[in-house]
């Protein structure tokens, strides 16, 4: 069954990051907080399709995943900085997550920032430690580190941020989507490519649909966060609207931010069916039609 082996993908990653934690916590002295701080924030509640994405790559094209499980939580890991940091008070300032008080609502803002920091330097460590002894590790790494720096995921919120207020052009929109959101789950697709060492255009069309995936799953968070259930999101509704932020919604209203959307979702199948030649699409893309069809 196609969901059950999603499913014990989502529990690997889930067993992965309680078995991490616990372990940091108890040898951890003085820094202790911080461990329990960035454990919070990782624990429970989230999707984990950044990790799912990657390790459905991976089976996709038959490589042995559980050598690379590493890899996966230290995307987790970037990801859940990039949550407990745009919900700082300075970023988004918003009180819940994944159904639960944000981290500095518990922690603190100092405790926070500083476990956000740590969630990006321990995922970089893995990275490296993994990288030390497989090159294709080295090169997979540093798909991710472009997708999060300066010019990717932090980009991304600087534009979003320095947006607040102000009417946007669509380019400047899509730059903003594409980077804050959009690069690293394009990341987490190409770098489980370039880890199964599949040929440049094959790489090449993995990237397209990661890129397309990674927009779409914005621009759904956007509607969500007009249309979107709380309590299944985990997540106050209105947050853009509270922050004046300029979303597809602001730009297109609901029914056309909807179109484009589904656009996207068709585009990014018809790659998948029609361009990607691995014979074991099955999985991968029962995933993307799950994620294209979410209410949360
Ligand atoms: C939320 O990401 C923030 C965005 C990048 C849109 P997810 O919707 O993947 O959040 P979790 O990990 O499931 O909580
Ligand atoms: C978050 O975008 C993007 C990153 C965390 C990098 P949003 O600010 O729209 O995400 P939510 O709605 O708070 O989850
Ligand atoms: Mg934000
Ligand atoms: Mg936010
Ligand atoms: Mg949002």
């Amino acid at each position: 069954m196609k969901e059950n082996k999603i499913s014990s993908f989502k529990k690997l990653i889930d067993e992965k990051i309680n078995e991490y934690f616990s372990q940091k916590i108890s040898s951890a002295t003085y820094n202790k907080l911080l461990y329990e701080s960035m454990f919070y924030s990782m624990k429970n509640g989230g999707k984990r399709i950044r990790p799912i994405l990657f390790l459905l790559v991976l089976d996709m094209y038959r490589l042995e995943f559980s050598e690379y499980i590493d890899f996966a939580l230290a995307l987790e890991m970037i990801h859940c900085y990039s949550l407990i940091h745009d919900d700082l008070p300075c970023m988004d300032d918003d009180d819940i997550r994944r159904g639960k008080p944000t981290n500095h609502k518990v922690y603190g803002e100092a405790i926070a920032l500083l476990a956000g920091d740590a969630l990006l330097n321990e995922a970089f460590e893995i990275l490296f430690k993994l990288s030390l002894k497989d090159d294709l590790c080295t090169k997979a790494s540093y798909e991710i580190a472009k997708a999060v720096g300066g010019f990717g995921m932090i980009g991304g919120q600087t534009a979003d941020i320095l947006g607040e207020n102000k009417v946007l052009s669509e380019e400047e929109l899509i730059y903003i989507h594409e980077n804050k959101t959009g690069k690293l789950i394009k990341a987490s697709i190409a770098s489980a490519g370039i880890l199964c060492d599949i040929d440049e255009s094959e790489l090449e069309i993995l990237s397209m649909i990661g890129e397309k995936l990674g927009l779409a799953f914005q621009i759904k968070d956007d509607i969500l966060d007009v249309i979107g259930d709380e309590e299944k999101l985990g997540k106050s509704i209105n947050s853009d609207e509270k922050n004046q932020k300029f979303t597809f919604v602001t730009l297109y209203g609901l029914e056309r931010s909807k179109e484009i959307y589904d656009d996207l979702s068709n585009a990014c199948l018809t790659l998948l069916d029609k361009f990607l030649h691995s014979r074991n699409k099955d999985l991968f893309r029962s995933f993307i039609n799950e994620l294209i069809n979410r209410s949360y």
